[in-house]
């Protein structure tokens, strides 16, 4: 794939993965070591959104797994995805998991999104791969309804940088930006929204905050040198820069 196009490369992206890597992403958010991250958030979103019923636009849904969770928690969702067997793969799910009323569309969140009124928009690790992210975020802006919310859990400075996303943009030629909050805000404000909150991303609070003090707990009462790497990996986990953030924008 050429990486000049990577549009296009977004759009073959689930067909090039290969049998291994659709088995990988059909089990998401269980199909690595970024469960916990995945369900760390997913928890944090479903404490801030209001309860059912409630419309969600997920935009950039891949398999849809996040459009699935919220489907089951109740929400009224439609989901959308440039690449068409991302979506024909989430259907397939979505009726193995017996979602009926879940929508999932083919669509450029670039170009336009469903016909608005939606209580809230969410980019799941998504809008970092857009080409023109104002334009996306004007989609957003434009399906919600006056005081909709729009969350972005992304990436931030840095994560072009990162191994994966190096292996990402060398096998496949999809786009890895870097999508820091400041970003998000200053162009978000160009498109029309009026107000917003920055948070850290749930599962790095997990992360510093659990896995540090269990971490530093379980060290206690073992050998200087164990509790000294327990005293180590915590301080390891404090210090490191968070990187990614969730957005929050109201219209
Ligand atoms: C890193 S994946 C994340 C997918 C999903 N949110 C998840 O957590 O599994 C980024 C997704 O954005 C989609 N995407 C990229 N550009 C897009 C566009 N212009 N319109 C719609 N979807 C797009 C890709 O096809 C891909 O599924």
């Amino acid at each position: 794939m050429a990486a000049s196009d990577p549009k296009a490369a977004e759009r073959a992206y689930y067909a090039r993965l290969g049998p291994e890597g659709l088995a990988h992403v059909r089990r998401k958010p269980f199909g690595d070591e970024r469960t916990g991250q995945y369900l760390a958030d997913m928890g944090a979103l479903l404490a801030m959104l209001e309860p059912p019923p409630r419309s969600v636009l997920d935009l950039g849904c891949g398999v849809g797994w996040t459009s699935r969770l919220l489907a089951r928690a109740g929400y009224a969702v439609t989901g959308m995805d440039l690449a068409p067997e991302s979506i024909q793969l989430g259907r397939e799910l979505a009726a193995q998991e017996g979602l009926t009323d879940l929508q999932l569309l083919v669509g450029d969140y670039e170009t336009a999104g469903p016909a608005g009124g939606f209580d809230y928009v969410l980019f799941y690790d998504a809008l970092h791969h857009a080409a023109d992210e104002a334009a996306a975020l004007k989609t957003a802006w434009t399906a919600l309804r006056s005081g909709g919310a729009m969350f972005a859990f992304e990436p931030g400075s840095g994560h072009n940088r990162s191994r994966l996303s190096r292996r990402a943009v060398e096998e496949f030629g999809v786009r890895e930006r870097d999508m820091p909050p400041q970003r998000i805000w200053r162009l978000g404000r160009k498109v029309g929204f009026r107000r917003r909150l920055i948070l850290p991303l749930p599962h790095d609070i997990n992360r510093s905050l659990y896995r540090r003090d269990y971490h530093a707990s379980s060290a206690a009462g073992r050998g200087w040198l164990e509790k000294l790497w327990g005293y180590y990996r915590a301080a390891g986990w404090m210090l490191r820069p968070r990187r990614g953030a969730l957005t929050i924008l109201w219209k």
